[in-house]
């Protein structure tokens, strides 16, 4: 079986970070999304994969995966609009073959059910396994109707009035039929191939379809709280701590915490869950639960609270910080010595909430 994994598109929701790189590089506990994706792909014993990029960002997520899936078959796949999920099925159809194939879109984290989904697909002879989880609110996904035995008997695309509460998990196994459904249908309202459109079309062609009730946790990364409840999920799934770095006397660390090689921890309280990247210096500052500090960072006489802190950072005197997401070589600083108003430079479509 061959994989494909999207990481084109255009992570408009997630500006200005998409600004600068693509949604799915952005680190969730100092790792990047695709990575966890990738992990995925190894454990199913996938090792074909095809990744689909788009013209603008293809070339950060070739650079990030030569670093750390050199063990891994690659090929990229350039789609060059973001015109649907369906698009970029069809843009790899020469790399697919027909061969059958799992998709598994490159902004979402699951945390297990690939082989299963896999085992599913292959006993049960179908076209295609959809894996789905119960939800709050449905409006925002793909929607399925189910029978009783777990065939899928109507899917639809973001629906103002769903028809259940099982939204469609970015994880799909294809049987190559899937190419002949995505020739049968149009873009949608929105101007984009839609594969729960193509998936539904397969059924009318009288497909079996079948679904796959995740049980662990699964998180789409599209926005920004998203992203911190992602963090904040794998942080908890720490079960120890892991100090390679250097803290000195006048600090404390307590629950789990990781402290990577090269950083430096002086009259600094930490509260775990929390993850400190390699080289990055922190003075004077209380980290609370549930933060991630990117690599090479200074933070000094600040409190950073449920935040995600890339790489190259600069935040001195910011105190409290919470919620907050900072892209890499970002400075916030507040000068202590007067009380003059704040200064800023801040980016486009940068939010600043104090
Ligand atoms: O996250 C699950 C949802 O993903 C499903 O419930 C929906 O049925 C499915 O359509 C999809 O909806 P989104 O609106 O969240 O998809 P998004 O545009 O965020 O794209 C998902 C991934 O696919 C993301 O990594 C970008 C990539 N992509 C997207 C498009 C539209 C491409 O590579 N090419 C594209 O043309």
């Amino acid at each position: 079986m061959k994989g494909l994994v999207l990481a084109g598109g255009k992570g408009t929701r997630l500006r200005p970070l998409t600004h600068t790189m693509p949604k799915q590089l952005i680190p969730v506990a100092n790792k990047p999304i695709l990575d966890y994706v990738m992990d995925h792909m190894r454990q199913a014993h996938i090792t074909s994969i095809g990744i689909v990029v788009s013209p603008g960002t293809g070339h950060y997520i070739k650079e990030a995966l030569d670093n750390t899936c050199a063990d891994l078959d690659i090929t990229y796949i350039l789609q060059e609009k973001p015109l649907g999920l369906a698009h970029a099925v069809q843009v790899s159809h020469e790399f697919l073959g027909d061969d059958p194939f799992l998709m598994f879109l490159g902004d979402n984290l699951i945390k297990h059910g690939i082989k299963e989904c896999i085992e599913l697909f292959n006993t049960s002879k179908s076209d295609a396994v959809i894996m789905l989880k119960e939800v709050e609110d449905a409006r925002m996904f793909g929607v399925a109707d189910i029978d009783e035995t777990g065939n899928i008997k109507q899917l639809v695309e973001k629906p103002p009035d769903p028809p259940s509460n099982l939204a469609v998990v970015g994880v799909y196994v294809f049987s190559p039929m899937i190419h002949q459904a995505i020739a049968k249908i149009q873009p949608s309202q929105r101007g984009e191939l839609e594969i729960t459109d193509a998936i539904q079309k397969m059924m009318t062609m009288g497909y079996s379809v079948r679904s796959f009730q995740l049980n662990g946790w699964w998180l789409d990364t599209g926005k920004k709280s998203d992203l911190l409840e992602a963090n904040r999920v794998i942080l908890d799934e720490l079960s120890t701590s892991k100090i390679e770095g250097t803290i000195d006397t006048k600090s404390t660390i307590k629950g789990n915490v990781y402290i990577e090689a090269g950083a430096t921890i002086h009259r600094t309280d930490i509260q775990g869950p929390a993850i400190i990247g390699s080289k990055t210096v922190v003075e004077d500052t209380n980290i609370g639960p549930y933060t991630s500090v990117g690599n090479s960072c200074s933070i000094k006489h600040s409190e950073i609270l449920n935040s995600v802190v890339l790489n190259d950072v600069l935040i001195h005197n910011i105190s409290p910080m919470q919620d907050s997401i900072i892209g890499n070589n970002a400075t916030i600083r507040q000068k202590t010595s007067t009380h003059e108003s704040i200064e800023f430079m801040v980016g486009d479509n940068t939010e600043v909430d104090l």
